[in-house]
């Protein structure tokens, strides 16, 4: 039986063993803390236990996939597989070491791959002998649940490599997009202004957080709205993205964070983990002004943001545009892709509201992509 071992058992790397492990794989589920092993076995099993329940897997199958995981603090444990999954802690330092030692345990054969969401997979892949064999794998929080999967080709990976890995992938079932070793990958590089414009609105005391969720909701089409999304992920989480993909963009103003943001995180005021966040989850949602002009104004400024960071991402050669539409839709369940969107609605009404909106801030934020310019001189759409 094949084997796919994955490092860190924590969020992410408990729900990837538990997908590997249904997709028919032996799994090792390595964390250096046997508390954290003891917590992730009793949660696969409770997730699988639920699964039951509903009727989704058999007692057979829960058996069968509850058994082909090992949990072990052992690294050696790990020979043998075909696939390494490195999901520990984003820090580089750490990660480059802990793929020193997963190269020295395994055979030339096994693909490593790394989780992360942010640091560069070119700088951890440059820690191993063999870089050519390493390859970032991001998976989506809950790895069993969500359907994207962003594939990404250090500058060092074999091309064998990146078809292994996709082949694998496509086989749990996931929508592979292949994206650019660059930060931020597709989705997190894609969805920043989905929160940064939302708060830069509160910031301008244009409307308050409910109001724009209510917009975001109602006029836009979002499953969810900034707000209740950042409380969702995190504001710890999301405000250690926004600074990364800042910093790792060479401070490019369009990925400033914002104090608003930085506060709530130094408040301790995280979200649902904290039971306090954008929302006070004690007290029932009120200060939405369900104005209709407001909330079209709300919506098409964050909706032309976002179309604009599509865009660059195209022009850039981030991803193909069908990866881009792809990742936004499945990877954050936005109801559209943006670049179909921008194509709907007329890329010179986007243009125009870009350009309005950079005049009236005199803002590097909001500078238009070339692309947009490109295609209305020649009286293109994206598709
Ligand atoms: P987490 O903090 O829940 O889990 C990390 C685990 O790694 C901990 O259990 C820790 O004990 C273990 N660990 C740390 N160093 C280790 C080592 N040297 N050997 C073995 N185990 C070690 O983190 P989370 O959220 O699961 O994230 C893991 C990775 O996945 C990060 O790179 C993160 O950026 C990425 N990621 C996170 C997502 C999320 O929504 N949480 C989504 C996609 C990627």
């Amino acid at each position: 039986m094949k084997k796919i071992s994955v490092i860190g058992a924590g969020t992410m790397g408990l729900g990837i063993a538990q997908l590997a492990a249904s997709n028919n794989y032996d799994v090792v589920l390595v964390d250096k803390e046997e508390k954290v092993l003891k917590e992730a076995k009793e949660k696969i099993e409770k997730i699988l236990l639920r699964l039951v329940n509903k009727n989704k897997i058999d007692n057979h199958s829960f058996e069968n996939i509850f058994n082909k995981i090992t949990f072990t603090t052992s690294l050696e444990e790990i020979k043998d597989s075909v696939l390494v999954v490195e999901a520990i802690v984003e820090d580089l330092e750490i990660k480059k070491n802990i793929f020193k030692q997963i190269e020295s345990l395994v055979s030339k054969g096994c693909v490593l791959a790394t989780n992360t969401s942010s640091l560069s997979v070119t700088s951890i892949a440059s820690s191993c002998n063999f870089s050519n064999r390493v390859i970032g794998i991001h998976f989506f929080n809950p790895a069993p649940i969500m359907p994207l999967v962003e594939i990404i080709a250090a500058i060092q990976t074999d091309e064998k490599v990146l078809e292994k890995s996709i082949k694998i992938i496509k086989g749990f079932g996931k929508t592979v997009v292949l994206a650019k070793d660059t930060p931020g990958f597709i989705v997190n590089r894609v969805a920043r202004p989905f929160y940064g414009e939302a708060i830069r609105i509160v910031e301008e005391n244009i409307a308050s957080v409910a109001t724009i969720d209510w917009a975001m909701k109602e006029l836009g089409g979002f499953r969810m709205g900034p707000f209740e999304l950042m409380d969702f992920i995190g504001n710890d989480v999301n405000y250690a993205v926004t600074e990364s993909v800042f910093k790792a963009f060479f401070y490019d103003p369009r990925y400033k964070p914002s104090f608003t943001q930085k506060r709530m995180c130094e408040a301790g005021y995280l979200g649902r983990k904290t039971k306090k966040g954008y929302y006070d989850y004690s007290k029932e949602k009120s200060d939405i002004i369900k104005d209709e002009m407001l909330g079209q104004e709300i919506f098409w400024r964050i909706l032309v943001m976002l179309i604009n960071e599509a865009a660059d991402a195209f022009f850039l050669k981030i991803a193909s545009k069908e990866d881009i539409d792809l990742a936004m839709t499945k990877g954050v369940n936005y109801p559209k892709g943006l670049l179909q969107w921008a194509d709907e609605i007329g890329l010179d009404k986007v243009l125009n509201k870009l350009e309005s909106l950079q005049k009236e801030y005199g803002e590097d934020r909001y500078r238009p992509s070339p692309i947009l310019r490109n295609l209305i001189k020649q009286d293109k759409n994206f598709y």
